[in-house]
């Protein structure tokens, strides 16, 4: 979802484009596109040698919370491990590299958390992206992380909880959200543009990347049903603990910002400007666009 948003934000925004792909062939008008299993050393030379990058965004992860569950190894060598190698390849190479991790790093107890807070990761994806955070800092200290949470169009149509709605609300689903969990979703197209603003001031370190206001998954859903002219009675609302989730879940992932919005000058957009723009790029066709990315 991330990486494919990115490539055609980064065009927009006249940059030359190198996509990295895994199992999935991805084509992209006027993009270098290319596939590369990055577990691969001999695969990742190609990589760099073809791309030689002045920018990296590592987008790549395992981000299925159960595959993680189910798959401990290959979470912490996609997770964990493969960030740091990047990074220090990155580094040998010339190029700034910027690692995306996630909100998921804290528990959700209390919320409001800043970069300065401790995270307690509660289940093998968070504690696997955040080992991540931590061998990029060590490959390369000038390196950003950009902890983040995101949602708009994507390839498959489905991967977002944007996506998850409007998917369900168009097919007359019954659905749920979750009163009693919040988060700072933040558009993924906005947050490309953010990640540039980072590289275009230098930054260094840690930022959370996120909307700059929070709302629970429930009212996010509702704002969705609204904006796209259904009937948000149609999603009941539920709480965490009468889900029956085999994987743990932080409730309160409420990040500031104001550490990124401090060194860019400007406060990052809020969660319903976010949506009105997912909307905007919905009745422009954008999605339909997308899809035809992976034809
Ligand atoms: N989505 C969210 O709400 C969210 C929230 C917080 C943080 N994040 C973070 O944001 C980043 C992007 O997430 P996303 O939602 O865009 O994930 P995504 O849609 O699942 O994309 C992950 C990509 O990684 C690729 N990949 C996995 N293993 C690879 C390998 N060995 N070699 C090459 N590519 C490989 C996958 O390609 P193949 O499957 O084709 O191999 C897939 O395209 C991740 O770091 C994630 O942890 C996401």
């Amino acid at each position: 979802m991330l990486g494919l948003n990115l490539a055609i934000e980064a065009q927009r925004a006249g940059h030359a484009v190198t996509g990295v792909s895994g199992r999935r062939k991805v084509a992209l008008d006027g993009a270098t596109m290319m596939q590369a299993d990055l577990l691969d050393a001999a695969a990742r030379a190609r990589m760099w040698e073809a791309a030689a990058p002045e920018w990296v965004v590592h987008c790549a992860a395992l981000a299925d919370l159960d595959a993680c569950e189910k798959n401990p190894v290959l979470a912490q060598a996609l997770n964990a491990d493969l960030p740091g190698t990047l990074a220090a390849e990155a580094r040998a190479s010339g190029a700034r590299f910027l690692h995306i991790s996630t909100d998921a790093v804290f528990d959700g107890e209390r919320g409001d958390y800043t970069e300065e807070d401790a995270p307690n990761p509660l289940s093998r994806y968070a504690e696997t992206k955040l080992a991540g955070e931590g061998t990029v800092a060590a490959a390369d200290p000038a390196a950003m992380v950009a902890r983040v949470n995101l949602f708009g169009w994507s390839l498959s149509g489905q991967r977002s909880l944007g996506e998850f709605f409007v998917n369900g609300l168009r097919e007359g689903r019954a659905l749920k959200g979750f009163t009693d969990v919040f988060f700072c979703p933040l558009l993924v197209n906005d947050l490309a543009g953010l990640l540039f603003e980072m590289f275009e001031k230098d930054l260094h370190g840690l930022y959370h990347v996120l909307s700059r206001d929070s709302m629970s998954k429930y009212a996010f859903g509702v704002r969705i049903a609204r904006l796209f002219g259904y009937d948000p009675a149609v999603i009941a609302p539920i709480s965490l603990k009468d889900a029956g989730l085999a994987t743990r879940r932080s409730p309160l992932l409420t990040l500031k910002t104001d550490k990124l919005a401090a060194a860019l000058g400007h406060p990052l957009p809020s969660i319903d400007e976010g949506l009105a723009r997912f909307h905007a790029l919905y009745e422009d066709g954008y999605p339909a666009r997308l899809k035809a990315a992976g034809k």
